[in-house]
Order: C-alpha cells, then structure tokens, then sequence
C-alpha cells in the first residue's frame, strides 16, 4: 500500500464550525465534520484522492446516479475513548462490502487505500468532532455514485467517491416496535438485498411510513416469496430470542451480511449463549409468544447498535415483549461489542484498528 501522506492530498477549512457546534445535542446524520474525502474514477483510472472542506458537490442533471440509482455506500463509526485514542471497527469488512456491492452494480473496485486510508486520514483530521461519551460516536458515510453525463441506461463510465463524517448519538430514539410486513418486499433471490445498493433503502420508504401510521417504528421484512420467514427488520439484522436460544436468519443474497451480526454471534457464542443461525417462519415467532417463550427481539446495525424491540404486530395481533426477561441478551452483548469498541475490555478478536494513539 502506497504512503497516505503522499496518496491523499489534503485541503483544510480556513475556519472550523466546531466551536459552534453543539456535540451533546445532536440529530442523527444531521451535522457534518469541516472536510470529506473525495477521489474520481475518469477514464479508467482511479485519481486525485483528496480530503477537501465539507462543501456541496457541483453535477450536471444528467448524471447517471440521478437516473439510474447505480449508487451504493457504507456505514461506519469512529469510537473515542477516554484519553483520546480513537479507534475504527473491522472496517476492512466494510471495504469488502462495498466492494461487492459496487460489483453487484456493475461499477469498479474501489482502490483498498482510497477506502482505508481515505477513513483513516479523515478521522484523524476532524478528531476533535468525535464525541467522548460512551454510545456517542462518529458516523462514516462513504458513498460511491456514478457521474457519466448520459442517459442512457448502461454502467457509468465515471464515478465519484466520497467519504462524509457525522458526530453521532443514538439513532432509534423511544420506544420501538416492529411490524411484520407481508405486502412489500425489501429484497428477493437474484436481486441487491445483499448490496449495500442506494435504492434498497428507498424501497423500504413506503412500507414503514405505512407501519409508522399504525405505531410502529420499523417493519419486519419477510422473504418475497411466500413471506413466511422473517428475514431483517428496516434498516437492522435481527436477532429473536426463543427459551434461550439466540435465532437470526442466515445471510444469503437477500440479506445484508451486518458487520454488528456477525460480531454479535462471535460474542454471543463466545460467552456461552446458544445461537441458531437458520431460518425461522413468522409463524415459529408468532406460536412462542403466544406460549409465553418469546423472550427478546433485538436489532443489529452499525447505527442502530444492538436496539431492543418492546413489541411486534403481525395482522391483526399484537405481542408485547417481556419487559425484563430473565439474564436479557441484549444489554448483555451490547454493553461486550461497546467495550470492544470503545476501548474499554481487552479486543481477543483484533476488531478495534487504532487511528489516533495518545497514550
Ligand atoms: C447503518 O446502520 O449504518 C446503516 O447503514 C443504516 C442506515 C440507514 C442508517
């Protein structure tokens, strides 16, 4: 890997926003850092990576994202801990990731340094915007488009990637139930559920605004086929807890493989929790709450963390959750994966990747 100090140029604001900013306050994805990393594919070549001042991106209306939504992005955080140091989590999971959702969309591989050492050089520049607290955090946004002036609906020749930052707290705010959602679909076999692809979340748009009106926060996303079987839950994995048995789907081409998942059962495994990765029918969910076995739901998501489900509708029936059910799973897993992530427990699995060292 090439040098960063030479690969990424950097242009710095003349005045930061930060003294204005209020970091305890924040809406989430709302307020962004002074810079962003920027680099082009033109003619073939990846060029010009560079970290300039956050600013608005100038594109002619023919662009090719506009039209076709041949986009796809990623979702990340820098942790800080308590002296300062600052820490990445198995980002390089995400650069997988995002590669395979660009080859999904027909777009080129994006260069291993422009995706790391982009983040890396971005984080450290705007450090002093990462919140301290714990479950504070900031929010990485790498987004890569097409830009062809052309539309014509055929791949891009030319692209744009670009990194954005966000001073983060929580994402879900209150309490949240889900609907199971048999109507619409998120993904189907053949498809982009897998990719990280733009679209995916604007299809989900319509169904959970639908769910909102009825009191729900998110909807539960079933397979489209015979929607039978739970798949994820909006923009989360999810995990059911069953007796004491930890349930999530298996990833497939429908399913978004989260980087929080799959720790989520390294952790859970790790320390003695059952965990059943398999199918599992709305019906199986359903007849253990009814039977009084349904224990937990929980989400899992870069954003999201590990979020707590109260209560899930399914047609006419509606199940309350067990408000504090025995030796709870989520708090549990989510208080190991945070001191992981924050820098508070040793890291057994090398998921933290430092990027400012203080002491
Ligand atoms: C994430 O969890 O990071 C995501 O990308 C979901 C997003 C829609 C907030």
């Amino acid at each position: 890997m090439k040098d960063s100090g030479d690969l990424i140029k950097i242009q710095r604001v003349e005045k930061s926003r930060l003294p204005e900013t209020d970091l305890r306050n924040i809406k989430f994805g709302t307020i962004f850092t002074d810079h962003m990393f920027i680099a082009d594919y033109i003619d073939g070549q990846w060029q010009d990576p560079r970290i300039i001042p956050y600013q608005p991106l100038a594109m002619e209306p023919s662009a090719k994202v506009f039209h076709y939504g041949q986009a796809v992005f990623e979702g990340m955080k820098a942790y800080k801990d308590d002296r300062g140091n600052v820490f990445l989590f198995r980002p390089e999971k995400n650069l997988i990731r995002i590669n395979r959702s660009a080859e999904r969309l027909a777009m080129p591989r994006i260069p291993d340094e422009y995706f790391l050492e982009g983040l890396k050089k971005l984080v450290d520049l705007d450090q002093e915007w990462i919140p301290s607290e714990y479950g504070s955090s900031l929010y990485l946004r790498p987004v890569y488009f097409a830009i062809s002036n052309e539309i014509a609906a055929s791949p891009s020749q030319d692209y744009r990637f670009i990194i954005i930052a966000s001073p983060a707290q929580s994402y879900y705010t209150g309490e949240v139930k889900v609907k199971v959602e048999e109507h619409y679909s998120r993904a189907c076999s053949g498809g982009v559920g897998y990719a990280k692809a733009a679209g995916n979340y604007a299809a989900q748009f319509l169904a959970t605004e639908k769910a909102k009106k009825e009191g729900y926060k998110q909807v539960i996303w079933t397979d489209s086929k015979t929607h039978e079987f739970v798949e994820e839950a909006g923009t989360m994995n999810i995990f059911f807890r069953i007796d004491d048995t930890l349930i999530t789907a298996p990833t497939s081409d429908r399913i978004l493989h989260g980087v929080t998942r799959e720790s989520l059962i390294r952790l859970a495994e790790d320390n003695g929790i059952d965990v059943e990765v398999r199918r599992l029918t709305v019906d199986e969910v359903m007849d253990a709450a009814r039977d009084g076995r349904l224990q937990e739901i929980f989400g899992s998501g870069t954003a999201a963390t590990v979020l707590p489900i109260i209560g899930i509708g399914y047609r006419n029936e509606y199940y309350e959750l067990p408000k504090e059910p025995k030796n709870p799973y989520a708090p549990k897993l989510k208080k190991m994966l945070m001191d992981i992530q924050y820098n508070r427990a040793p890291d057994p699995y090398g998921w933290r990747v430092p990027v400012v060292t203080k002491s």
